[in-house]
């Protein structure tokens, strides 16, 4: 039995990366998958990777609220429901704090943190009529810890995580689980993007697996967390992240690997 059957399941960012690594892998639970992207084209050819009759590709601009209530609008006239949202859209950030303009600061909060804001609230309005959801944000380990050049792209993220705690305390009340996911270091596009040679060699040394996690990795997390299994689990944080977080003092005898 699959553990998501008939589930309809949003997923912002979903054309690509960890978004389409979840929504392929929430797909295989026998959920509907909505995957709702700025790059519509992008998100076309992701569903239709994903055998999903009933599915959808939408176009969204997660930082413009007129963008998410379309979005919204349009899963429940289609669908009459939306029992699952993983709140995943991001762009990555890599500005060292005395170079922040407020151009990038601006942009950064208004997609990682207002935008998923936005996204939740419209959802959970649609949950809270069903009194049932599962909600997963998808924050991360820049949002815990004082990572380099993490200024702008940290503080939403740890935004995200507070966020996190309050919908689960005043939603529980209608049915709606929600849940924070915290990657570590993923291999996406993103991070090709905002990870040098030198900040990938820090990342396997500093990681006890010494390697970065795969978008698949994340979506295995995911599942859970939108599943009967996780009922219980409410306002929780799961990293993700190979150990990242919780280690301390680390000797090697041998480098850790680069790539
Ligand atoms: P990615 O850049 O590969 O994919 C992000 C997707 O979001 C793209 O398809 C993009 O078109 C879409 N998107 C961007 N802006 C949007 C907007 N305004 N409205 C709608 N869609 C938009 O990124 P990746 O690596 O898959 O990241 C996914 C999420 O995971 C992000 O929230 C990111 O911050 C988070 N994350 C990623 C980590 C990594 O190492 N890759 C680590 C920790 C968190």
């Amino acid at each position: 039995m699959r553990r998501l059957e008939g589930k309809v399941a949003l997923v912002t960012g979903g054309a690509r990366g960890i978004g389409l690594a979840i929504a392929r892998a929430l797909r295989s639970e026998g959920a509907v998958p909505v995957i709702a992207d700025i790059n519509e084209q992008g998100a076309r050819e992701a569903l239709a990777g994903l055998d999903a009759p009933d599915g959808m590709a939408l176009s969204v601009d997660v930082a413009d609220q007129a963008s998410v209530t379309s979005l919204v609008d349009a899963i429940v006239a289609r669908h009459g429901r939306l029992d699952i949202l993983v709140n995943n859209a991001g762009i990555g950030g890599n500005t060292p704090f005395l170079d922040i303009t407020a151009e990038v600061w601006n942009r950064t909060i208004a997609i990682n943190l207002t935008g998923a804001f936005f996204v939740a609230q419209a959802c959970a309005r649609v949950m809270s009529t069903q009194r049932s959801g599962k909600i997963v944000n998808i924050a991360s380990l820049s949002g815990q810890r004082g990572g380099h050049g993490r200024g702008a792209y940290g503080a939403a993220k740890a935004g995200l995580e507070l966020l996190t705690k309050v919908m689960a305390v005043e939603l529980a009340e209608f049915g709606i689980n929600v849940n924070n996911i915290a990657p570590g270091a993923i291999e996406t596009e993103m991070a090709k993007f905002a990870h040098d040679a030198a900040t990938r060699a820090a990342y396997n040394y500093l990681i006890p697996m010494t390697r970065y996690g795969t978008p698949e990795e994340i979506a295995d997390a995911a599942v859970f967390l939108c599943s009967e299994e996780a009922r219980y689990v409410h306002g929780h944080t799961l990293n993700v992240d190979g150990g990242f977080r919780e280690a301390g003092l680390m000797f090697r005898s041998k480098a850790a690997p680069s790539a």
